[in-house]
């Protein structure tokens, strides 16, 4: 059974695949050819957390697939009420054909896939954010022709971003820059892996970071669930901004992605979001296609 539960779990020639698969659904949807591939599917999203990109994403998708989506806030399930995961997948596995979840620990997303039996889509945990870092490779693809040997430049948190852009962006053999302070790296294990099986770095100055990048990319200083941390991180992170100096040293033709939401004034100034609006709608849109192609990976097989 194919999950998507990090990308580390997919190797680089599914994570092709799945681009390649997007483009064509991409194609397609704007030609009005229709593709009911997940015909009579339906799929259930649980979410701990806010959404608009995700949900709708996978939503209107399921929808273009032939299928149907089922919006499940965790607030409104027994979960929410303390029911184990462990009975919760095994019960929506009688009812539905995959579920995407998103929440905060990575150990639950695990769980719904070690005692279900349908595939299980990680729509982002405090650790990682996949099904985003699809679409974001897509984006670079589309607008550079290619990704690998392009140097992909990630400012700020050493978060769940940076965590599956390292993965995504080593595998398909990009070259990861990420900048942050030395309190909020990204995780351990992953930097090693990304050490020695690609072009890595990690390092405090922006600057060196940023330097001759293909791709610059950012999110917020304080994710989900750490709203409680946001002056303090508003501190730490006071010079991990994508601005006009970061962009001066980067190629004169290079992108700006960020996942979305965006606070303008904190990761990055409001000039450089609106210069590189047309890089940053692109990815958000092309959440929709590549989430096509992961649910017809993992609920068409
Ligand atoms: N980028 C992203 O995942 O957006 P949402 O939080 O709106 O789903
Ligand atoms: N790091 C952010 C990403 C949002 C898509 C968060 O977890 O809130």
């Amino acid at each position: 059974m194919k999950h998507l539960l990090k990308l580390m779990d997919w190797s680089a020639g599914e994570i092709i695949e799945t681009l390649d698969l997007a483009d064509k659904l991409k194609k397609e949807k704007k030609a009005g050819v229709p593709h009911h591939i997940l015909a009579g599917k339906t799929l259930g999203m649980i979410f701990s957390k806010s959404s608009t990109r995700t949900r709708v994403s996978f939503e209107v998708g399921m929808y273009d697939l032939g299928g149907s989506a089922l919006f499940l806030s965790s607030h409104d399930l027994q979960i929410g009420r303390g029911e184990p995961v462990q009975d919760t997948a095994r019960v929506l596995s009688r009812f539905l054909d995959g579920i995407m979840i998103r929440t905060f620990e990575q150990a639950e997303v695990e769980a719904l896939a070690e005692y279900g039996s349908i595939p299980i889509i990680n729509g982002l945990t405090d650790y990682c954010h996949p099904c985003q870092v699809l679409a974001d490779l897509m984006t670079v693809r589309e607008h550079r022709g290619s990704l690998a040997g392009n140097k992909l430049c990630f400012v700020g948190d050493g978060n769940n971003m940076a965590n599956s852009l390292i993965v995504g962006g080593i595998k398909t053999g990009m070259k990861v820059a990420i900048a942050c302070p030395s309190t909020h790296k990204p995780d351990a294990a992953l930097m090693k892996w990304a050490a020695e099986n690609g072009d890595f770095t990690c390092t405090e100055s922006v600057l060196d970071a940023a330097a001759d990048a293909d791709v610059l990319y950012t999110d917020v200083w304080a994710s989900m669930g750490q709203e409680g941390e946001a002056e303090e991180r508003k501190r730490a992170f006071a010079g991990y901004q994508v601005n006009d100096a970061v962009m001066a040293v980067a190629k004169p033709d290079a992108m700006v992605l960020h996942c979305l939401p965006a606070h303008r004034g904190e990761e990055i100034t409001a000039e450089v979001f609106e210069a590189h609006a047309g890089d940053i709608f692109d990815e958000a849109e092309n959440r929709l296609h590549a989430q096509k192609a992961v649910l017809v990976r993992c609920l068409g097989e």
